[in-house]
């Protein structure tokens, strides 16, 4: 993993609508998600763990191949975690709890989105946004010629996330999620093309 530091700070206008389940009352009516971006460190592995099994079930990747995973060539992973004055209002000054991960892997060539996801209770409220420019712009600093992903072909929040950034269905793998026994749609941002546009 890279040392660089993102420093995304990256205020969101909208306010949750509803009252949401789990959430403590006072961060249900304090809380205006205002998140920042810094690089994954081993000791959110059992913040992310959790998360993961919340999002992902059976899916979800274990200690192990999440160490791996880390420790892999050419991976960048950063987390969310809640910053400014509405953060320390509802946490304190300490730390803050992620509340989003995501992680990018180049090649030398493209780069492959390897997960993303956010805490059930902070959805809906641009984090995830953030977290795939933060990759996005990381492939276009790394020089990828495009950045790849999988997504389940019932996911339809991640799909419309990825379509909002102008990635592309390429194709269709069958069964490639196990032990969920579900197919996914490969899918492109080609950012050569991006490039030649702007
Ligand atoms: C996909 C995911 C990361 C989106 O995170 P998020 O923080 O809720 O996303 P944002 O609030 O930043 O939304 C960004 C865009 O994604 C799309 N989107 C996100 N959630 C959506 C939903 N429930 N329904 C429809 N579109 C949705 C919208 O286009 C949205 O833009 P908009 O708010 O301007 O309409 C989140 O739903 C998640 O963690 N899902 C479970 C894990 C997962 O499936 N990861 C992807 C694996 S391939």
């Amino acid at each position: 993993m890279t040392t660089e530091q993102p420093t995304t700070e990256q205020p969101t206008t909208e306010q949750p609508t509803t009252e949401q389940p789990g959430l403590p009352r006072t961060v249900q009516h304090v809380y205006a998600p205002t998140c920042r971006l810094r690089p994954l460190a081993s000791t959110d592995f059992d913040r992310v763990l959790q998360l993961e099994r919340v999002l992902f079930g059976a899916g979800a990747w274990t200690y192990g191949m999440l160490a791996d995973e880390l420790a892999a060539l050419g991976r960048w992973y950063v987390v969310a975690e809640p910053a400014g004055q509405d953060a320390v209002a509802v946490y304190g000054a300490g730390r803050k709890p992620v509340v989003g991960y995501a992680g990018l892997w180049f090649d030398g060539d493209v780069a492959q989105v390897m997960t993303i996801g956010v805490d059930p209770h902070y959805q809906r409220h641009g984090v995830g946004r953030s977290l795939m420019e933060a990759l996005v712009e990381r492939a276009r600093k790394l020089k990828a010629e495009a950045v790849l992903l999988e997504v389940r072909v019932d996911n339809a929040p991640a799909l419309a996330l990825y379509e909002r950034h102008g990635f592309e269905r390429i194709g269709l793998r069958k069964r490639y999620y196990q032990p969920e026994d579900k197919d996914a749609f490969t899918m492109r941002l080609d950012l050569r093309r991006q490039e030649g546009a702007s």
